[in-house]
């Protein structure tokens, strides 16, 4: 504990890190489309961003969505899930938004007039019990998003919240977290929704943003074959040494606590640049330091600390949910550390058949443990979890 110096450091999904180091290009195009969409009035492709677990995805997604409020924009955000359509989601989250715009400017509210009517036709299809007042009269506007298709609706729904954006002078961003979660059925509806918009002489200034694990790509694929050409997709990668280095030194900064130059050395190079374990070496590091130069033996006892921590809430549980198969699978892959693996290799090493082993494999990438980085190959969608197997997974 570092005397009068409060610990900046955030370990822990989507929690917002000191610094949000390695980001700047992507938050640079990002900040330029939001300008031309605004200032144009038309909309651009949509955006996928993938990437493995803890990476920095969801801190992404909600920087993007503060920048666009900052911006003025009609921001629309949710986290899919498999568990609720992605239809009603979307009706509340832009019930949300509506309400805001209700209570805003004469010109917005102006501008969104008739959207709530088109809102009210696409609640009524979609979820009719839910509970949608807004304080004044709102009818549902006949012919409008009330066709019982999901694709046609979604698409008029985002359409008239698009004419109003572009008659307010603004934007609407529709930001998904967790996309590859949301059932196939309801993603085909948004690609087809998406695709139609695109398609317009003049599309409305509509972005989208969907993040998600990195088996999203093929996840939309199959749900609709032009996807591949439809979205803008990037991936989120690891941060360099150098991002890795900023990231503990801009907050160590702040609080006047500098690094020792192998203290900082030897936690980039065990945390790989993974920021979910750079934020929790931050911690721990800072959390055993006794004074404002943070030195190698800090470092190492805050490394062993750090991992316990990771271990216990990223790995350990994703390891004990799994049968005893998965296991065995997961141990044949772990022999190649975070590196793909063949999957041929992967039965050879089971002494099985690869149609024997197809079950096991199903069933891992269905839980969103492993994904198919590319034909004939696997790979933990959690960086660090074949070391942990290595360590733990006897
Ligand atoms: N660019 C960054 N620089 C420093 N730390 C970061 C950065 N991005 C994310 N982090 C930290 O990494 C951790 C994980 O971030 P986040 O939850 O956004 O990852 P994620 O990719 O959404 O993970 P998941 O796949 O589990 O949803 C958090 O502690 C966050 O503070
Ligand atoms: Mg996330």
């Amino acid at each position: 504990m570092i005397l009068n110096a409060p610990n900046p450091f955030r370990p822990g999904a989507g929690r917002v890190p000191p610094e949000l180091t390695g980001r700047s290009n992507v938050l640079a195009d990002y900040t330029a489309v939001l300008g031309s969409v605004a200032s144009s009035g038309e909309g651009e492709r949509p955006w996928i961003i993938s990437g493995l677990r803890g990476v920095g995805k969801t801190v992404l997604l909600n920087q993007c969505g503060r920048d666009a409020i900052d911006a003025g924009w009609i921001v629309i955000k949710l986290e899919a899930s498999s568990s609720q359509p992605l239809a009603v989601q979307l009706a509340k989250e832009i019930y949300v938004a509506l309400r805001k715009a209700a209570t805003a400017s004469e010109k917005v509210r102006k501008a969104f007039k008739g959207t709530f009517a088109v809102f009210r036709s696409f609640q009524i299809k979609i979820d009719p019990n839910g509970a949608y007042g807004f304080g004044f009269d709102v009818q549902p506007a006949a012919g409008k998003a009330d066709s019982g298709q999901l694709s046609t609706d979604l698409a008029e729904m985002l359409e008239s919240l698009g004419l109003a954006a572009r008659a307010a002078g603004t934007g609407v961003l529709l930001a998904i977290d967790e996309l590859q979660e949301a059932p196939t059925a309801d993603l085909e509806a948004m690609n087809v929704a998406l695709h139609q918009l695109g398609q317009d002489l003049r599309p409305v200034p509509l972005m989208f943003l969907g993040t998600g694990l990195p088996s999203l790509p093929a996840v939309l694929a199959k749900a609709s074959s032009y996807a591949e050409r439809m979205y803008l997709y990037q991936t989120l990668d690891v941060l360099s040494p150098e991002d890795t280095k900023e990231a503990l030194l801009a907050p160590s900064q702040r609080e006047r606590v500098t690094w020792s130059t192998g203290a900082l050395d030897m936690v980039q190079d065990v945390s790989g640049g993974y920021p979910y374990f750079v934020q929790a070496c931050g911690k721990h590091v800072w959390d055993v330091a006794a004074s404002r130069t943070i030195d190698v033996d800090d470092a190492r006892i805050g490394i062993g600390r750090a991992r316990d921590e990771v271990d216990a809430g990223l790995y350990k549980s994703r390891w004990e949910r799994a049968t005893s198969a998965q296991q065995e699978f997961m141990k044949a892959m772990a022999q190649d550390n975070d590196a793909p693996s063949l999957v041929s290799e992967i039965a050879a090493r089971l002494g099985r058949a690869q149609t024997a082993i197809s079950a096991p494999r199903q069933s891992l990438i269905q839980s969103g443990l492993v994904y198919t980085p590319r034909r004939g190959y696997l790979a933990f969608t959690v960086p660090g979890m074949a070391d942990y197997i290595n360590r733990h997974g006897h």
